[in-house]
């Protein structure tokens, strides 16, 4: 019969690699509930409206990368592309603003992008997020970065790069998007076919092109920075101060614009060296015109997003068991594997992590067996051992063994372990 795989970009977490994801799950968890975030859990669907409102609809993500479709009742329907837009329902349609002043969120899960599948593209990928609303102060933005960076450094990751930029805000950005057409239609012809037809959909876009030509066209576009009001100046200016007082080391990228149309002011991207092209691990910014575009009251915000399977591919792997075993029970006849049967499900319900064989194999493959369930114990019971109502008790590591009477054995075994806790 033909076997039936994943769809293309789509992965598994194998059972070998999940510990190192639960690691850092739980670190992520322990950092941000430091710096007062709580875990909210959001759906994987949700109506397209959503991310066509809050991401924009003519970004690559919303024109060409989301997973939508109908639902039975006509509904149009979409996989999360990202977690903000979900995060910021929730926020709105449970009036959390009612709650506190400044509400903190983090959420982990999977999001959807049909991307073009390669090293580190994925069309199924993990997002740690987190997102700060009612907060509109730079230290806020200082502090969200810092957060990451602490982050990022704790799970193991040294070799980074920050970049920070200013996008304005609604006053200061029209009148950059006006002089970025003019510059864009002064050498239209030199932009792909693509970016011409972003000069009228959506300029700003151009600038995440990888095509060079239109590289070579933003290389001597206007700065945005040149065109922040004095609010928007003033914010920046304050929150790499206060970078720089947390000792947060970052550069200044005036063309990183980010791909998501919500943003304003504060934009960040943390890139690693060893990723090669997708080399975005990590990027977020302000967004403080979101809440209120989604229908919620007049609440500024500032986020971001890691990338899992990014954040795994730069880390150094470490080589760890991929089996854990207290014991391993080798029944090597049928009266045996009786014992075993009641004994391994008794050691289990006391949180002794007990593994035996039903198959009464020999001696010297249940071993084998032990060894690589890396056991820390082999209890063995055979003919004899009945016989003798003693059962031998091997140390996997010291490589010796002790017999243990058969009466009491369970209660036996509890009190080693017990004893070695
Ligand atoms: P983003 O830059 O689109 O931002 O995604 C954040 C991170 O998700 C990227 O830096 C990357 O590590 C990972 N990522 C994105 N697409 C893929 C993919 N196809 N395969 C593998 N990894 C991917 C956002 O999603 C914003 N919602 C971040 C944010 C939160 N801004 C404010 N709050």
């Amino acid at each position: 019969m033909e076997k039936i795989t994943a769809i293309k970009g789509i992965k598994d977490i194998l059972p070998q690699d999940s510990p190192a994801w639960n690691q850092i799950e739980t670190a992520a968890r322990r950092i941000f509930g430091d710096f007062g975030f709580r875990e909210i859990r959001v759906p994987i669907m949700e109506k397209t409206e959503l991310f066509k409102r809050s991401i924009g609809e003519t970004t690559d993500i919303v024109e060409k990368e989301m997973y939508t479709f109908t639902d039975r009742d006509d509904e149009l329907i979409t996989l999360r592309p990202e977690a903000t837009a979900c995060v910021i329902r929730a926020y709105i349609e449970h009036n959390m603003h009612n709650y506190e002043q400044v509400t903190k969120l983090y959420t982990l899960g999977p999001m959807f992008r049909r991307e073009r599948p390669q090293k580190g593209r994925f069309r199924q990928f993990h997002q740690i997020n987190a997102e700060a609303l009612g907060d509109e102060q730079p230290q806020c933005d200082a502090e969200i970065i810092f957060m990451l960076v602490n982050f990022l450094r704790f799970v193991g990751l040294n070799d980074f790069s920050l970049e920070i930029n200013s996008l304005g805000c609604k006053y200061c950005r029209p009148t950059f998007s006006r002089d970025i057409v003019a510059h864009l239609s002064s050498v239209e012809k030199n932009l792909c076919t693509n970016c011409q037809r972003r000069i009228r959909t959506n300029p700003l876009r151009v600038f995440d092109c990888k095509v060079d030509s239109c590289g070579e066209v933003i290389a001597n576009a206007p700065n945005i920075l040149s065109y922040l009001c004095s609010h928007c100046d003033e914010h920046f200016k304050l929150v790499r101060t206060f970078l720089e007082d947390l000792k947060v080391s970052y550069t200044v990228n005036s063309k990183m614009v980010r791909g998501l149309d919500y943003y304003t002011k504060t934009a960040f991207e943390v890139t690693s060296s060893n990723l090669g092209a997708q080399n975005a691990l990590a990027g977020g910014g302000r967004y403080d015109g979101l809440v209120s575009s989604l229908g919620g009251p007049n609440v500024t915000g500032i986020g971001f997003a890691v990338g899992m399977e990014r954040l795994m591919a730069s880390l150094p792997r470490k080589q760890e068991h991929d089996y854990q075993t207290d014991i391993f029970i080798a029944a090597l006849c049928e009266k045996a594997q009786k014992i075993a049967f009641l004994l391994t499900n008794e050691l289990r319900s006391s949180g002794i992590k007990a593994q035996t064989d039903y198959t009464a194999k020999s001696l010297k493959s249940q071993m084998k067996r032990a060894d690589k369930l890396n056991s820390s114990y082999t209890l063995i019971i055979g003919d004899n051992e009945l016989e003798d109502k003693k059962v031998q008790l091997r140390d996997m590591k010291a490589k010796n063994q002790i017999s243990l009477p058969l009466d009491n054995l369970t209660e036996a075994i509890k009190n080693i372990f017990k004893e070695k806790s």
